[in-house]
């Protein structure tokens, strides 16, 4: 079919979220271009990157979106996440008002997706050990409750950052 020519016929779209500053956006280039940003600008509206991978001999695409953790730089709230079918939704382990920030975005993200969504909670800059502010056991602990994945990452030195993507699109595929 023309879909399959096209290379669409796996494609998923998948949303990063949580306050300013967690490291959405460093997450998302380390994955798509191993790169990172000591000096990163908070994001203005949306950005976006499509990532092949393969699974059972298939190909499969991700379109990773990457939005304004502050309100007043952010996009249109419905239109970020309308077809979505994962979402990374993260915090900073050396920052606890970003993790007490989590259940305001889950619900933000269960009123306006329209799909079931594979969710994974991640607490990013685990590097950052010596300064942290939550517990892994609190992590575990919430991403039970709420019925969500979880995983500590650093895409600062790259730890996890590519198993939590995959977890999350091989989840929805
Ligand atoms: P907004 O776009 O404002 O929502 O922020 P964001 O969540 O996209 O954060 P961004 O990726 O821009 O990172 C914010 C700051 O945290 C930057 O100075 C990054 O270099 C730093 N940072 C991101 N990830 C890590 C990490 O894993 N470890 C450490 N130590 N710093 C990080
Ligand atoms: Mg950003």
């Amino acid at each position: 079919s023309s879909s399959e020519d096209e290379g669409e016929e796996y494609l998923f779209k998948i949303v990063i979220i949580g306050d300013s500053a967690v490291g959405k956006s460093n997450l998302l280039s380390r994955y798509a271009r191993n790169e990172f940003n000591m000096h990163s600008k908070a994001t203005i509206g949306v950005e976006f990157q499509t990532q092949s991978l393969e699974f059972d001999g298939k190909e499969v695409k991700a379109q990773i979106w990457d939005t304004a953790g502050q309100e007043r730089f952010r996009a249109v709230t419905s239109a970020y996440y309308r077809g979505a079918f994962g979402a990374l939704v993260v915090y900073d382990i050396s920052r606890r008002s970003t993790f007490d920030s989590i259940p305001r975005w889950l619900d933000e993200l269960k009123t306006h997706s329209d799909t079931t969504v594979a969710r994974m909670l991640v607490g990013n800059k685990c590097d950052l050990e010596s300064i942290r502010e939550v517990s892994m056991e609190e992590c575990k602990s919430l991403a039970e409750s709420e019925g969500l994945f979880f995983m500590e990452t650093s895409a600062l030195d790259s730890t996890n950052v590519k198993k939590a993507f995959e977890l999350v699109i091989q989840e929805i595929y």
